[in-house]
């Protein structure tokens, strides 16, 4: 079910309001975004609602009369950060009375956040969650009117999927395209199922019909973005999407994440192998390679059916890219159970890891679990796991020197603007020397020589 059209309707009608408002002094806006990128997807549809209301993008704090902080609840440094920014809002607000500051996102849903936010910031004026987007053009005309601050923490579970919203896209190459929202598996180290809701899927119809308007933009890659893609319902199944995605005429090349191991079938990697724009690349979070913290941490898997998983992976796409997620810490953790994530790495020998110390989220069942682990240990153990990975990715990338892979660039690389960026379909960077320029093309690169966050190319030709 889709909702909101009646909403999209009235955005129309504030538009008018809040040019009036702008019209004398800073139309600028930001939205500062932390998280993933579910995250980053929403802060683009905040940014369409603004422009469509009359905003126009503001480099600094004081060219601005809207900043918006997007939030992330996944671990717990991001409050105490959060708080901080907030703190310094303080004097943008003090030197600019039209300045309007909201907060939003999932730590607004948090037990407890947005009401220290109400406490300790009478200035923060918007207050919203992750399942409230659609209604930022009415909470800011309600402020910008009453002059009054606008709560909004709905949280109903019956509620559809907010459809139609407009986006300002950060990239004019790559693009996100949530297909779900929320999440039901409730791994108990995990506030994300509490904060975002449960899991709801997209009607295909509409995740397609984005992607064609995204392709004519320009767009050529895009990523399908989900807590756990595999269980995707929308009428057809996941790796029916991707087949269709596949499909799209100037969609060249179709990511997705996040999937789950215990929701992914030979359907889904036959899907990968068959479907030529959906990049050879699986980014399948481990968490733990001991079975009891597997048990523990309700993923609901043991380490053999994930290693056989990637068996048939790399069985069905030999050059496949495989990345993961991993915690170190979790309670009860022991460093037996740390030893068996570590013969797992070296096992499965991962293009790529994110690794995550654990952090205790209240609310969930891992809080309240014995055995908690000394920040002191936490960090070896997690020292320990980057030397390895880092070696072993540094290895991987070495075994492609000599190799000519296809590159989409994406422009000049940030920290050499002599060089070009871009990256192959198994997601690793490449950087490499041109004279032309020619973002979001398609190049082969030859790889002369590998890093740990990077390959180096020579241009071989353009595609
Ligand atoms: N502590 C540490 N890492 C976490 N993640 C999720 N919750 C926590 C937590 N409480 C990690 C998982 C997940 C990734 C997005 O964040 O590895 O896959
Ligand atoms: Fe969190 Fe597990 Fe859902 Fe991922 S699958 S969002 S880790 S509960």
């Amino acid at each position: 079910m889709a909702i909101m059209s009646d909403e999209r309707y009235e955005s129309g009608k504030y538009a008018g309001y809040v040019n009036n408002i702008n019209a004398g002094g800073h139309p600028g806006y930001m939205v500062k975004t932390f998280g993933c990128q579910m995250n980053e997807s929403d802060s683009e549809k905040l940014a369409g609602w603004l422009e469509a209301m009359g905003y126009r993008p503001a480099v600094t704090e004081e060219d601005c009369s809207f900043i918006i902080f997007n939030t992330c609840c996944v671990r717990e440094s991001a409050e105490q950060r959060l708080f901080g920014h907030l703190g310094e809002m303080k004097k943008y607000k003090t030197a600019n009375k039209d300045l309007v500051l909201a907060v939003c996102g999932c730590m607004m849903q948090q037990e407890g956040v947005a009401e220290k936010i109400r406490r300790s910031y009478p200035y923060a004026d918007i207050i919203f969650g992750a399942n409230s987007m659609h209604k930022l053009p009415r909470l800011l005309h309600e402020v910008l009117t009453q002059r009054r601050r606008a709560v909004d923490l709905e949280d109903d579970p019956a509620q559809g999927i907010a459809e139609g919203m407009p986006a300002v896209r950060s990239s004019g190459i790559s693009a996100y395209v949530p297909i779900m929202h929320g999440c039901d598996n409730f791994c108990t180290y995990c506030i994300v199922p509490y904060v975002r809701g449960r899991e709801k899927s997209r009607d295909p119809k509409d995740i397609l019909d984005e992607m064609r308007g995204l392709a004519g933009e320009g767009i050529k890659e895009i990523t399908l973005l989900g807590q756990n893609v595999n269980s995707y319902d929308g009428g057809i199944s996941f790796a029916g999407l991707l087949r269709k995605a596949g499909g799209i005429d100037g969609i060249e090349r179709v990511r997705f994440m996040t999937s789950h191991p215990k929701d992914i079938g030979r359907d889904i990697l036959e899907a990968i192998h068959d479907t030529d724009a959906v990049c050879n690349h699986l980014h399948l979070p481990l968490q733990s390679g001991s079975d009891r913290i597997l048990g523990l941490m309700n993923r609901n898997y043991s380490r053999d059916s994930y290693f056989a998983i990637l068996d048939m992976a790399r069985e069905i796409m030999p050059g496949i890219g495989l990345s993961t997620d991993i915690i170190v810490g979790f309670p009860g953790e022991t460093e037996e159970d740390f030893q068996d994530t570590m013969d797992a790495l070296e096992r499965v020998r991962f293009d790529f890891a994110f690794t995550f110390i654990y952090s205790r989220r209240k609310g969930t069942p891992a809080a309240e679990m014995p055995g908690e682990v000394p920040d002191g240990i936490k960090h070896d153990r997690f020292d320990r796991m980057l030397g390895v990975q880092n070696r072993i990715t540094l290895e991987r990338n070495k075994a492609s020197i000599g190799t000519v892979e296809t590159v989409l660039v994406e422009g000049t690389s940030r920290t050499d603007p002599s060089m070009m960026t871009g990256r192959t379909g198994s997601n690793k960077i490449v950087n490499f020397r041109t004279g032309g320029t020619k973002a979001g093309g398609f190049a082969e690169i030859l790889i002369t020589d590998a890093r740990t966050w990077h390959l180096e190319g020579e241009l071989y030709r353009w595609k």
